[in-house]
């Protein structure tokens, strides 16, 4: 058995839970979805969610995290010897392989982007010029494949160097750094003409504009971005130490990536009314707004590069939270060696990640429902994999966890007050199930 070692700091744990949480859900995916799904009532139903069932869930990853200190499979054959939720691992596994698959496209956009700003050619171009820019990455299988393949290379180098908490501690100092410079992008964007139509975009709640795909969307995405519903936090919170407030922590990861989301949308929306970028264009949306709103500001060239840095740093660490999940559970219930587990790993996403990376060029007749090989993982990944999970964990820690290991986790053995136990019991026993099985059924056209 791996030997497991308790976070140096409660800094330490946080940054790390942050480290996951905050990534390209929050700055690529965040504001696409916003856009297709109409704007204001989808955000405010995205926060609502967060606060009844995001956190809730968080709270119940990090109690069965913590009070095994275990992967998830052997937690909850500790929580519940002798029954059978542990295989629920399985699906968590095979989760967090389909988002860390088309995630890790996305972070090869990710570097061309760097490579782009660094060769100055984010300057100069009508949005039109943008759109092209954008499409012929796309479309261009080397390098698609290349720059994806080039992002899993670094990641899983980090990983077998076993250098990941070098990595969170430039992250610990890059996030903060995102966060203050995606602040200086809200200002720049909201002093852009027709920055209002943005604003009112995001604000004002048109629920004319919100149908029950939009409210699935909105819960996939709450659940994807604080990455929940894959024992991602469970993995990371085995290694807390027995004296950290949960509750704290989770509202803390809560709160700020629903900051750095919201920030994202700021910055973006003003500047796609501003631009004339259409707000539905999806995936593509930030790719085709940023380098204007580089464009028009003083020292332009050097904003995009520390964007963009600080971006691929914020993805790193959530790419290394997602290939961890698989690699624990390799080396704790495989009893493989880290390196093999790792290698098991790489391969996979690997293969995976190639097949999202040409899904725009060589495989982009191969559709379902009209939607390629990474759409349907990107839908998948969110609105089934991370909803089904979280559903479970809910379901799990609000009905059959001994509510004696609850409380011990919420109270850290007597020495805090708890008072949230029962609006934790209340949001995972019945808002999560009832409001996630319902959406399923309503869509599912059985209601
Ligand atoms: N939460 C991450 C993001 O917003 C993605 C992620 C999902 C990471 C699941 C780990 C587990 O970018």
């Amino acid at each position: 058995m791996a030997k497991r070692v308790g976070f140096a700091t409660r800094l330490g744990a946080i940054a790390a839970a942050v480290g996951s949480a905050v990534g390209l859900g929050n700055i690529w995916r965040f504001p696409y979805e916003a856009g297709v799904n109409g704007g204001g009532a989808f955000i405010l139903v995205y926060i609502g969610c967060i606060i009844i069932m995001g956190i809730p869930v968080i709270l119940s990853e990090f109690i069965i995290g913590r009070s095994t200190h275990s992967n998830m499979k052997a937690a909850l054959k500790k929580l519940s010897p002798g029954k059978k939720y542990y295989l629920f691992t399985y699906v968590c596994i095979l989760g967090s392989f389909v988002v860390i698959g088309f995630y890790s496209v996305v972070c090869g956009w990710i570097i061309e982007y760097l490579y782009q700003a660094a060769a100055g050619h984010l300057s100069s171009h009508t949005p039109q010029e943008y759109e092209a820019m954008f499409t012929g990455l796309i479309s261009n299988p080397w390098r698609c494949v290349g720059w994806t393949v080039i992002f899993l290379v670094l990641n899983f180098l980090v990983m077998s160097r076993g250098i990941e908490k070098g990595i969170e501690r430039v992250a610990s100092i890059m996030m903060p750094l995102l966060f203050l410079i995606l602040i200086v992008f809200c200002v720049n964007s909201l002093l852009l003409p027709g920055a209002n139509e943005g604003l009112r975009f995001l604000f004002y709640p048109d629920f004319s504009q919100l149908t029950m795909r939009g409210v699935l969307d909105a819960f996939g995405q709450a659940f994807l971005s604080l990455s929940i519903g894959i024992s991602c936090l469970v993995t990371y919170s085995s290694y807390f130490k027995d004296d950290t407030s949960l509750v704290k922590d989770a509202v803390t990861v809560g709160v700020l990536d629903t900051m750095v989301a919201i920030l994202s949308g700021v910055m973006i929306f003003p500047a796609v009314f501003s631009f004339g970028v259409e707000p539905t264009a999806g995936p593509r949306l930030i790719f085709e707004v940023l380098p204007g709103i580089f464009q028009q500001m003083t020292g332009g060239y050097v904003w995009a590069l520390l964007f963009f840095l600080l971006v691929f740093f914020a993805s790193l660490t959530s790419t290394i939270s997602l290939s961890e999940i698989p690699i624990t559970f390799l080396i704790e219930e495989h009893k493989m060696s880290r390196p093999r587990a790792i290698a098991w790993t790489a391969l996979f996403t690997f293969a995976l990640a190639v097949l999202a990376a040409l899904s725009f060029n060589v495989l982009d007749d191969i559709k379902l429902w009209g939607k390629n090989i990474f759409d349907m993982m990107d839908y998948a990944a969110s609105n089934i994999f991370m909803l089904l999970g979280g559903l479970f964990t809910a379901v799990y820690v609000g009905w059959f966890l001994d509510r004696k290991v609850v409380h011990e986790q919420m109270t850290n053995g007597g020495r805090l007050k708890g008072t949230m136990e029962p609006f934790l019991i209340f949001c995972l026993r019945y808002i999560a199930p009832v409001s996630i099985v319902f959406i399923f059924l309503y869509l599912t056209g059985i209601i």
